[in-house]
């Protein structure tokens, strides 16, 4: 067997965000532990969360160590269990990036509302925003922050989180980091997702992609619409459903 590197959301993904059977977590777990000791697979969590909201799931959940964390939807890297942000990863998202001139912006916005702050990152400015209103305010929104030449993105998930990061990040751009950094081939590296903010890490290049069954409706349109051999959506749901893609694709 050959190790690979796997990289996978959190919410709705591995592990059920409210209620829901996560009864194939400790057996996914365990087929993981023991790849990555008998051939070196590298394991990652990537997920929207801050460091603060990670360790609240981290609390209640059986996660296992990763060999790295992406947190606040790309913009954040911590390798090896360290507490410290990869500063290479910072480098690369700093040019550019100002916060006081995007904040100037949405504050005309009535609808947007500010996100805890939390979940207010170095990298990422975040707001709730209802489905309803987001048809008009995000290619608004889009056009003005592109008028001032601002170095930013937008990505709009489960309906209601809008997220400002710079152009250079996301869950893609930071999985492709750590797969050059490890020098995993696309082949060998498969990465899984429910929602908008991991359009992404399927969207970026031709690495192995599982969508989990009870994947959100933008993720599904999206996949409908550019559909791939290299990406499998399955029947289960979360872990059991990542079970079910690593099977799939030779990869266990
Ligand atoms: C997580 C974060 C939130 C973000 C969302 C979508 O819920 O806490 O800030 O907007 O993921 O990326
Ligand atoms: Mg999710």
């Amino acid at each position: 067997m050959k190790p690979f590197l796997f990289v996978t959301d959190l919410d709705d993904t591995l592990v059920y965000r409210t209620v829901g059977d996560d009864s194939a977590l400790p057996e996914l777990n365990q087929l993981l532990k023991r790849h990555r000791q008998e051939y070196g697979t590298k394991i990652v969590y990537s997920t929207g969360r801050s460091p603060v909201l990670y360790k609240e799931l981290q609390a209640q959940k059986n996660l296992l160590q990763p060999d790295a964390l992406v947190l606040s939807v790309g913009t954040e890297i911590y390798l090896n269990g360290t507490d410290t942000q990869d500063s290479d990863w910072a480098e690369i998202l700093s040019p550019g990036w100002e916060r006081e001139a995007i904040l100037s912006v949405t504050e005309k916005y009535h609808d947007l509302v500010r996100q805890p702050d939390s979940e207010q990152r170095p990298f990422k400015v975040s707001f709730f925003l209802k489905q309803k209103a987001s048809a008009n305010v995000l290619p608004q929104l889009e056009a003005e922050l592109q008028k001032y030449k601002l170095n930013v993105k937008l990505i709009y998930s489960s309906d209601i989180d809008l997220d400002i990061v710079p152009r250079t990040s996301d869950k893609g751009q930071a999985m492709q980091f750590l797969r050059q950094k490890w020098k995993f081939a696309a082949e060998q590296t498969v990465v899984c997702g429910d929602s908008g903010n991991d359009i992404a890490l399927f969207a970026v290049g031709n690495e192995r992609g599982i969508i989990v069954g009870n994947a959100r409706k933008e993720l599904l349109q999206w996949h409908n619409e550019y559909p791939a051999d290299y990406r499998y959506l399955a029947k289960g749901f979360c872990a059991g459903g990542i079970i079910e893609g690593l099977h799939y694709f030779g990869l266990l």
